[in-house]
C-alpha cells in the first residue's frame, strides 16, 4: 500500500474524491479499519467515552492519548494516522500546545494532530504548523467545550454563528491547516464552507456537500447502542451480536458442552 499523506487528501478534494475517515484507538481495530481501505484514522478524544466510559471526552489525558495512538500507529500500513490533542494540553498558551503536538509525534509515531476552534486558539496552530507538524481543524460542535454550551445539539444555525464559522474555516485555511472537521452543523453551511475553501472538509453530522465523512467506529458497528443521533448509520449490531455470543459462551462452559473432545490436548 501506498500511505496515504496529508497532500494525497488535498489532491483528493482537488479531483472531486471523497475522503473516508474512521475513529480507532488499539491495535486490532486499527488494523481492520486500515485493512478496509479508510484513508484517515482518528485517534479520537472520544476514546475518552468509548474506551474509559467518560460522560464527556475532557477527562483524557496527554499520556493517555500517546498510548491510544502508539497502538493505532503500529497497525496503520496505509492509513494516516490524525491524533486528537486532548483538553487542557493545548488551551493555555501556544508553547504549552507545541509541546503537547510535539510530544504525539514523537511517542506515538502519529502523523498529524487535529485541535478544536478557530481563532482562540490561531498561535497555537500557527506555532505546531512552524515546527512542522500537520494540524487538523475542528469547527461547529466541540465537545471539549461542552460545558459552555449544555448540549449536544447542532450548531451555528444562527447567522451570527454561521459567519463566525465560515471566517474560522478561512483562517485555518491561512493557517495552513490541510484539512478540518466540521461536526453536527446544517448540510447547506457545510456545504458553502467546503467550497470557500481549497482543503479538504471532513464532516460529522455535516451532510454529503463536504469532502469527507468520519465517524466513530465503536458507533457505526454498533458496539455502543445508546447513542443515536440522526447522522448515525450503523452498518451492524456488535452490541447484539457480541453479547448474543457471549451469553452463548458463558452457557457452554456451565453446561460443560465447552471444551469438547476436540477442543483439548
Ligand atoms: O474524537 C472524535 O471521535 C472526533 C470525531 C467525532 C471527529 O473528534
Ligand atoms: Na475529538
Amino acid at each position: 500500500y501506498k500511505r496515504v499523506t496529508t497532500k494525497s487528501l488535498i489532491d483528493m478534494k482537488a479531483k472531486g474524491e471523497k475522503i473516508s475517515m474512521l475513529t480507532a484507538y488499539d491495535y486490532t481495530m486499527a488494523k481492520i479499519v486500515d485493512t478496509a481501505g479508510v484513508d484517515v484514522i482518528l485517534v479520537g478524544d472520544s476514546a475518552s467515552n468509548v474506551m474509559a466510559g467518560h460522560e464527556t471526552t475532557l477527562p483524557i489525558t496527554l499520556d493517555q492519548m500517546i498510548y491510544h495512538a502508539s497502538s493505532v500507529v503500529r497497525a496503520a500500513e496505509r492509513a494516516l494516522v490524525v491524533v486528537d490533542l486532548p483538553f487542557g494540553s493545548y488551551q493555555s498558551d501556544s508553547k504549552e500546545a507545541l509541546r503537547s503536538a510535539i510530544r504525539v509525534m514523537k511517542e506515538s509515531g502519529g502523523h498529524a494532530v487535529k485541535l478544536e476552534g478557530g481563532k482562540e486558539i490561531k498561535e497555537s496552530i500557527k506555532k505546531i504548523l512552524q515546527a512542522g507538524i500537520p494540524v487538523m481543524g475542528h469547527l461547529g460542535l466541540t465537545p471539549q467545550s461542552i460545558y459552555k454550551f449544555g448540549t449536544y445539539t447542532v450548531r451555528a444555525k444562527e447567522e451570527a454563528e454561521a459567519e463566525k464559522l465560515i471566517e474560522d474555516a478561512q483562517l485555518l485555511e491561512k493557517l495552513g491547516c490541510f484539512a478540518l472537521v466540521l461536526e453536527k452543523i446544517p448540510a447547506k453551511l457545510a456545504q458553502r464552507v467546503a467550497e470557500s475553501i481549497s482543503i479538504p472538509v471532513i464532516g460529522i453530522g455535516a451532510g454529503g456537500g463536504v469532502d469527507g465523512q468520519v465517524l466513530v467506529l465503536h458507533d457505526m458497528v454498533g458496539m455502543t447502542h445508546e447513542f443515536s443521533p440522526r447522522f448515525l448509520r450503523r452498518y451492524m449490531n456488535l452490541f447484539e451480536d457480541m453479547t448474543k455470543a457471549i451469553g452463548q459462551y458463558a452457557a457452554d462452559v456451565k453446561s460443560k458442552d465447552f471444551p469438547n473432545a476436540n477442543e483439548q490436548y
